[in-house]
């Protein structure tokens, strides 16, 4: 399997299974509690400081690290150990794919960050700011790499909203400044940032990682209120919380507070200390952490193993995967007491043919922002100019290897980006630029191209090589994100903006794609000789073939935007926390979430002034639709009970009843243009704001179709409603609730484009 698509491109239509199991046959996996009763069998057949092994990461006893994340063998009960990989994206310091490769655990997916600040590091690696498409997304990725038998890890476990001071921080006198704490109340945290989490656990998600940052002022890893309260009791969680990497600050506290592996554990080239290992085993031998409780940490790290039947013919790590990740972290380093370490062995190619795949969710990902007179689809045009700094392969060579972001937080200039930096990041084996493709296709149509890389010289806007004016100037920009840093601002980078105006006065027939993680600020949009914009996002290797099936009308748009493009940084939610370097207040970095739910289009939503430049689920198509006004709204149940039946029980997810089927809602949508394409319809829920608490938005997410359409075609769009969707979380009665009074039912093309709406009475 294998998705180097990043995440954030998988836009309303894809929320597909995004791992095809062409290579793997599809596993069942075994009940949870016969998995667990399998791992409780198993540890207790395990000596104490096995027991420690199964909790705490190390690489063994040689000098090669096989995996960025690795658990011990027991060979005396043929248990190989554990590999984890990152990463949401696709296998990381490795070469291709995960069950094949001999990967156990899948480092991913994410949706943390969720994308409360679009200046965040890391949201690309994500599914956006919507809990309820992230949740779908969630879902879909859990079950579908799950079903190959690798265990995901669904991160960063939660309000790991800013890169800026993730980890605690030393002053030169010893003083430690603690990390950022995201302040978030309780029914913020239940709609908003747990909301996709839950979706993970019903699928199966065999762990979750704690995040580096702090939670209402407790290191993530060590709060049992969102471990044990929240995690395991309420969402009913069976797996295991792994540590990210080095989140693990002391033994007791983060044991008893529910962390139950440490990553990377006994791994000193890793260069954390290690808090579990021999100081978990004093620690159980003083009584400080009860013996009961590492066997619970221990039979949970097993339960997934058994679950997804990883004791049964399970693949070899291939060989290659140390020799990689050690040229990887350190490069092919001639240092004289390294030499040796290890030996460069071929790599097990399992790719086959999943650059189609990419290829395909490449496409499908590219969102439509404009398009004037039918300036696309191209036809017959055969002279191009191929501006701009995103166009041809990176310079800097295939594969962007920064070992933080700190270290490269702009990227590099000259060369595509398909994926961002840092532990979501993959190596190359392939990558198609857009130049590649787009030449490869202009000179099959017996075209010309003319090219101009440098986005200083295209906004001094000499062009003195090209002659004669184009009939199309395609222009590529780019805006760089990465762990370990937040953006700088929202900018496309390298003198975008100018370079778009120099080429908009030159070119009359100018096409703006831009590749980036997510918001980009795009002040040229309403510049007439801008005809169209394309949003590619990161789309993976295949990105040059991607962007020209779109181009070229081969593939029809139908992404649709995950996120809300403002027209200026103040309406791209709060800033940043960024507290002055001098401060001595080890507490220093806090920051209360006082907007609540109201990020992105819910912001717009509550501030009916401010106008998104696009909005959120806003994106054009090739043809047009149109949907009809009459919304159908059937409750399955007859009547709805405001609160949830508890006698239904509780399963991973939560309680049952939680996802009981209330309502189905239909609407008809027709393709009125004169060409197939696929429409996003998609449904939104208002609760009433008189018998809900102050904080209700105006209206949420709360379903999405694809519906591929013929010319003149009318097809039903069906959205099925859970009883979790029409609730709010009661923060005294701590449960799920449906307001009393009227619910209203919007549906329509984006969050603005409301084409029907109809009410239920509570
Ligand atoms: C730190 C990152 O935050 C996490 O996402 C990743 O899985 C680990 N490093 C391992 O690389």
């Amino acid at each position: 399997m294998h998705f180097a698509t990043a995440p954030s491109v998988v836009c309303l239509i894809t929320a597909i299974r995004l791992v095809s199991a062409v290579d793997s046959p599809l596993i069942t996996p075994l009940a949870w509690d016969e998995a667990s009763e399998k791992a409780k069998s198993f540890v207790s057949q395990l000596t104490m400081s096995e027991k420690i092994g199964l909790v705490t990461g190390s690489y063994g006893s040689g000098p090669i690290l096989p995996c960025v994340g690795t658990l011990a063998a027991v060979e005396r009960l043929n248990y190989t150990g554990l590999c984890m990989s990152d990463g949401p994206n696709g296998v990381n310091r490795a070469d291709s794919e995960f069950r094949m490769k001999g990967v156990h655990v899948l480092l991913g997916p994410s949706t943390g960050p969720m994308g409360r600040h679009p200046r965040g590091g890391r949201g690309w690696e994500g599914f956006g700011p919507d809990p309820y498409l992230a949740g779908v997304a969630m879902n879909e990725s859990v079950t579908g790499i799950e079903a190959t038998g690798v265990q995901t890890s669904s991160k960063h476990y939660i309000g790991n909203e800013q890169e800026t001071q993730r980890n605690p921080s030393t002053k030169d006198d010893g003083t430690v400044i603690e990390a950022v704490s995201a302040n978030i109340d309780d029914r913020t945290l239940h709609e908003l940032y747990l909301w996709p989490f839950a979706n993970a656990v019903r699928a199966g998600t065999a762990s979750v990682m704690c995040a580096y940052s702090r939670l209402n002022q407790t290191y993530s890893c060590a709060s049992s209120e969102i471990l044990d309260t929240i995690l395991k009791d309420e969402l009913a969680f069976l797996g295991y919380v792994v540590s990210d990497f080095g989140a693990t600050h002391s033994t007791v506290d983060f044991a008893e507070g529910g962390l139950d592996m440490e990553m990377p554990g006994n791994v000193t080239a890793a260069g954390f200390p290690c808090y579990f290992g021999d100081k978990l085993l004093e620690a159980v031998q003083a009584n400080k952490v009860s013996e009961e409780r590492l066997e619970d940490m221990a039979s949970r790290v097993m339960t997934p193993y058994f679950r997804l039947h990883q004791d049964k013919d399970f693949p070899m790590i291939d060989p290659a995967t140390g020799p990689v990740l050690f040229v990887t972290q350190l490069g092919h380093v001639q240092v004289p007491s390294m030499a040796g370490m290890f030996t460069e062995v071929p790599a097990i190619d399992v790719r086959a043919d999943h650059a189609r795949g990419i290829r395909e969710l490449g496409a499908a990902g590219t969102v439509l922002l404009k398009n004037v007179n039918g300036t696309l689809p191209l036809t017959n045009q055969t002279s191009f100019a191929l501006f701009g700094n995103g166009l041809p392969d990176p310079t800097i060579g295939s594969t962007f290897v920064p070992t933080g972001g700190e270290d490269a937080p702009e990227g590099y200039e000259i060369g595509t980006f398909d994926i961002g930096g840092g532990s979501g990041s993959v190596r190359h084996t392939d990558l198609v630029s857009p130049l590649e493709a787009i030449r490869t296709k202009v000179k099959a149509l017996g075209g010309r191209v003319q090219l101009l890389f440098d986005n200083n010289e295209i906004a001094a806007g000499r062009f003195t090589t090209i002659y004669p004016t184009p009939q199309v100037c395609l222009l590529f920009l780019k805006a760089w994100a990465t762990e370990g840093a937040d953006r700088p601002d929202l900018n496309l980078q390298w003198n975008a903006t100018m370079a778009v105006e120099s080429t908009a006065r030159l070119c009359p027939n100018t096409i703006v794609v831009t590749h980036g993680p997510g918001v980009v600020l795009m002040p040229w949009a309403d510049n007439e000789n801008v005809t169209a914009i394309l949003a590619a996002h990161y789309p993976g290797e295949e990105i040059g073939n991607s962007i020209t099936d779109v181009l070229w009308g081969t593939v029809e748009p139908s992404g649709r935007l995950p996120y809300s493009i403002p027209k200026d940084e103040a309406d791209a939610g709060p800033p940043i926390l960024v507290v002055p370097e001098n401060t001595t207040d080890p507490g220093a970095w806090t920051e209360d979430f006082v907007e609540g739910q109201m990020i992105d289009y819910r912001y717009f939503d509550a501030n009916s002034g401010k106008e998104p430049l696009y909005e959120f689920g806003y994106g054009l198509s090739y043809t047009e639709f149109d949907m009809a006004p009459g919304l159908n709204v059937q409750l399955t149940g007859g009547s709805l009970n405001q609160h949830v039946n508890k006698s239904m029980g509780i399963a991973p997810g939560g309680m049952v009843d939680l996802w009981t089927n209330v309502a189905v809602v239909t609407v008809n949508v027709t393709n009125t243009g004169d060409r197939a394409g696929a429409a996003v319809p998609q449904l939104y829920v208002s609760l009433p704001q008189d018998t809900t608490p102050p904080g209700t938005p105006v209206k949420v997410l709360r379903g999405f179709n694809k519906l591929h359409l013929r010319k003149g075609e009318t097809k039903q769009a069906t959205f099925e409603l859970l009883r979790r969707d029409l609730s709010y979380w009661d923060v005294q009665e701590k449960e799920w609730v449906i307001p009393r009074g009227q619910i209203t039912l919007f549906s329509g093309f984006s969050s603005k484009d409301i084409r029907a709406n109809t009410t239920i009475s509570v």
